[in-house]
């Protein structure tokens, strides 16, 4: 999180004007002035205003099941609904962890942990996003095949995909898959079920790494219990969640990666 973003969020005053009291050179990080708003704050740094401690933010992890017809975004200008009125109210700063499209439903994690969003969605990590696919016609296992491979779509090869047919209509109107997949492009599924001539007429995100939507409700937001957390933080190289203790001055001994 930046340095004017964290001022913001622990609610001292707007991100405009945090990042004019850090030009001004008021705020200290580790007993030294910093006067660059974009300055990434650490969970160990000790920031202070005009001398004042600013306590780091609790980090909040929570799992949301979006229903269609919601936009994953904070604001949008058209004013159409978004995930943000299923957030908890009173945790601040939550985001989401990449992205479902307004007619996709299902899984999706929410935090204000910078870097656990940005490892959670970068591809290098593996961890495993399993779509249900209900799409028009039934693919053959030729079609298949090159799901799995990988596909070119707008000019770049998907990385492999697992995949596996759940349910084929008889009458090959229509048919179920599951798809696992690790990277998030913008309508990477859709994309995929279009290039093999089989376009996608329902979809859900149903499981992220080990957490599924099993037994909530459609615009169920629940926090996610520090096991699950921690599971997950492990699976992209981070430690267990142990708040640094805050220090009055100096830096807090540095977390093994
Ligand atoms: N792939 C899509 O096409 N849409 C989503 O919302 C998620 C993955």
């Amino acid at each position: 999180m930046t340095l004017n973003h964290f001022l913001a969020r622990a609610g001292l005053t707007s991100r405009r004007k945090a990042a004019e009291l850090i030009r001004e050179g008021r705020v200290t990080v580790n007993g030294q002035v910093q006067d660059n708003p974009a300055y990434r704050v650490a969970s160990t740094d000790v920031v202070r205003a005009d001398g004042d401690l600013i306590e780091q933010p609790e980090s909040a992890y929570f799992i949301l099941n979006k229903p269609k017809g919601y936009l994953t975004t904070l604001s949008d200008e058209r004013r159409r609904p978004t995930v943000v009125q299923f957030f908890p109210p009173s945790v601040q700063g939550l985001v989401p962890i990449g992205r479902l499209d307004k007619d996709t439903s299902g899984l999706i994690l929410l935090t204000n942990d910078g870097e656990f969003a940005l490892r959670m969605a970068h591809p290098r990590y593996q961890v495993d996003k399993e779509y249900q696919v209900n799409c028009f016609g039934v693919p053959d296992d030729r079609d298949l095949a090159r799901l799995e491979r990988g596909i070119t779509i707008e000019g770049k090869r998907t990385h492999p995909a697992q995949v596996n047919m759940v349910y084929a209509s008889p009458e090959g109107h229509q048919a179920t898959l599951r798809i696992v997949i690790h990277e998030g492009r913008k309508r990477q599924v859709r994309l995929m079920m279009e290039a093999i001539g089989h376009p996608v007429k329902d979809l859900s995100r149903v499981r992220i790494a080990h957490l599924t939507i099993k037994g909530m409700q459609p615009g169920e937001c629940r926090r996610l219990p520090m096991k699950d957390v921690d599971r997950l933080k492990a699976l992209v190289g981070l430690q267990p969640s142990e708040r640094a203790p805050v220090r009055e001055t100096g830096r807090a001994p540095k977390q093994p990666r």
